[in-house]
């Protein structure tokens, strides 16, 4: 059955504006978060123009108990049938040559990984409860391999993807479907402000719909372009000096600051 209920974070720009327009629809209600309130308006303003009913939440998700309060009271009204913890940011090397550095590291986690905790522990024990739902963790490729400009960003992917093979193994014989989604570089605000190597870039509509129909088909990994994905996997098999010396030709996630 489709999913009617759904909450996306990072749901004002990017990709997560592009689900929520491709998931909205009559029947269908949207739990939408972001910071931007202004943006985040207009993003809900698009779904409920599409039919959808539609619930915004000007929040941060690295704020743990504002998270818990609020989904906990938005799975209480519509109980959820599909989970999007997609809010990320990227920082990466300087344009400059300055790595990232531990304040970069750690918002980073705080947003990439823990925000996404933050979004789906609170639901969980209502999900067990019901015996179905589904949910997906929006990591990266960066999360298949660690690239040499932008350690915080690829530690906190591989926590997600961690964290998501762990919880579905965990919480397939309660009926719940758990996706990791790995994809490569597509275009939003966070690509344009790399400088460094972007290759196999996507539009964002490629990759909505990548993701939408991965989703549909409850698949446990969604990892596109596959030629990236394939790449990226063949370095880590090599020995690790191998893989590194191929990754240093390339500068990924370079950021002005
Ligand atoms: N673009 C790529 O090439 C690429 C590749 C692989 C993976 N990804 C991943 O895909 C996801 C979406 O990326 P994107 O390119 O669509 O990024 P984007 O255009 O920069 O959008 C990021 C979204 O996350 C939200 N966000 C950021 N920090 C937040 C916070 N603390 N609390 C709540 N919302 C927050 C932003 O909204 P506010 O500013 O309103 O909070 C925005 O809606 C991210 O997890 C990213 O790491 C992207």
């Amino acid at each position: 059955m489709a999913a009617r209920t759904i909450v996306i974070t990072g749901a004002s720009a990017g990709l997560g504006a592009a689900l929520a327009g491709l998931y909205a629809g009559p029947g269908v209600t949207l739990g939408l978060i972001g910071r931007d309130r202004s943006r985040l308006d207009d993003v809900a303003a698009k779904a409920r123009a599409a039919g959808a009913t539609v619930t915004p939440g000007c929040l941060d998700v690295g704020d743990a108990a504002a998270m818990g309060d609020w989904m906990l009271a938005f799975d209480a009204a519509n109980p959820i049938d599909l989970v999007i913890a997609n809010a990320g940011i990227s920082r990466g090397t300087a344009a400059d040559g300055t790595p990232e550095g531990l304040r970069n590291f750690t918002d980073q986690v705080r947003i990439n990984l823990l925000g996404a905790a933050n979004t789906i522990e609170p639901i969980l024990p209502a999900m067990r409860m019901r015996r179905r739902g589904q949910i997906a963790l929006i990591s990266s490729i960066a999360g298949l391999r660690g690239l040499p400009d932008s350690p915080g960003y690829c530690a906190s992917k591989a926590g997600l993807r961690a964290y998501g093979e762990a919880l579905r193994a965990a919480l397939r014989p309660d009926g719940i479907a758990v996706s990791v989604v790995s994809p490569g570089f597509f275009e939003t605000e966070m690509v344009k402000q790399f400088r460094g190597d972007r290759p196999f870039t996507l539009s964002l509509a490629r990759a909505a719909a990548l993701t939408k129909r991965g989703l549909d088909a409850k698949r446990s990994r969604i990892v596109f372009p596959a030629i990236l994905g394939l790449g990226v996997r063949i370095t880590d098999l090599l020995p690790a000096w191998i893989g590194d010396r191929i990754l240093r030709r390339f500068r990924f996630h370079i950021a002005p600051r």
